[in-house]
């Protein structure tokens, strides 16, 4: 039995160091599985898993979709436009009538920060979180772990990861922030001064606002959406001006090591947060973390549920 077995994934740093470990070793064995057989997938086991998302997703949407699919497990999407909860009835109304269908466990993204937390607290079965408000993307922290660790090794102590873009309105940094700092990561974070949260101080990070510099010492490079829709009002002059001084441009690419790894959590917004130069990079691996966090959450899914592959 392990520690995930029955328990809700709500945030990284409900977990030790080896916990995470022994999860991202057994997410090996899935990538490996499903390289030598490509079309792998167990046998409907009559487990099934709840997905609610209250906010679009692409990448952890179909992942979970497919993960599920790879573990014999059937799914039920509710979708927020057509849920009940647009007819008055509270999201943990919404969660417990979910749960008398009998899933095995639920997925859910939601525009509030601490609802997966607080459904957690009104059902028995595991609630999963896949993104809430700003607080935090617990299987983005993995994945992009995950992904970093196939190409820099399973030992990142004093690796250098730059985050840069909308820190302030960012879950996946504050995830990441929390997993690659256990790890022993040394992390800085780079952005325009009103998109740099207070609370900054508190993660143990560096803090810069001179991306050409600090590129130049990254063996990571993390861009970041800008999140315009969270924003109250631009909280740049411009997107041009946040482009020329905190984008990943073609011109930049020169100043990043060739050894350095490019990531985005996705979606990009072209030409704002990173050229289509960039994206082509030899150097940028967001496929490989797309592809990466369908294997994570198989891996999380088969703890989560005692599912055997
Ligand atoms: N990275 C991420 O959460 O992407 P989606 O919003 O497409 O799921």
């Amino acid at each position: 039995m392990t520690s995930y077995h029955g328990q809700s994934f709500l945030e990284v740093s409900d977990y030790s160091k080896d916990e995470i470990t022994d999860l991202l070793r057994h997410a090996q064995n899935v990538k490996n599985k499903l390289s030598d057989q490509p079309d792998y997938a167990l046998q409907p086991s009559g487990k099934s898993l709840a997905l609610l998302f209250f906010e679009p997703s692409t990448r952890t949407r179909t992942s979970f979709e497919m993960a599920a699919f790879r573990m014999g497990l059937r799914t039920i999407n509710l979708e927020a436009g057509r849920s009940s909860t647009t007819k008055g009835e509270t999201i943990f109304d919404t969660a417990q009538t979910i749960e008398a269908n009998r899933p095995s466990a639920i997925v859910i993204r939601h525009y509030g920060s601490g609802v997966p937390f607080q459904i957690s607290q009104h059902i028995k079965i595991p609630v999963i979180n896949a993104g809430d408000g700003f607080h935090a993307h617990p299987t983005q922290a993995l994945l992009d772990l995950f992904t970093i660790q196939q190409k820099k090794g399973e030992d990142i102590k004093g690796l250098r990861v730059l985050i840069v873009g909308d820190i302030a309105h960012s879950r996946v940094t504050r995830s990441n922030v929390k997993l690659l700092k256990m790890f022993g990561a040394e992390v800085e974070v780079c952005a325009p001064p009103t998109l740099i949260p207070p609370c900054t101080e508190e993660w143990g990070v560096k803090v810069t606002d001179n991306l050409d510099q600090a590129l130049g010492r990254a063996d990571v490079v993390m861009a970041l959406r800008m999140q315009l829709e969270r924003q109250r009002s631009y909280q740049v002059p411009s997107l041009g001006e946040y482009t020329s001084r905190f984008g990943i441009t073609t011109e930049r690419l020169s100043l990043i090591n060739e050894e350095a790894v490019i990531m985005h959590p996705g979606p990009v917004n072209r030409g704002i947060e990173m050229t289509s130069a960039v994206i082509r990079d030899p150097r940028c691996v967001i496929l490989n973390q797309v592809n990466n966090g369908m294997v994570v959450r198989a891996a999380l899914l088969s703890r989560i549920l005692g599912i055997e592959i």
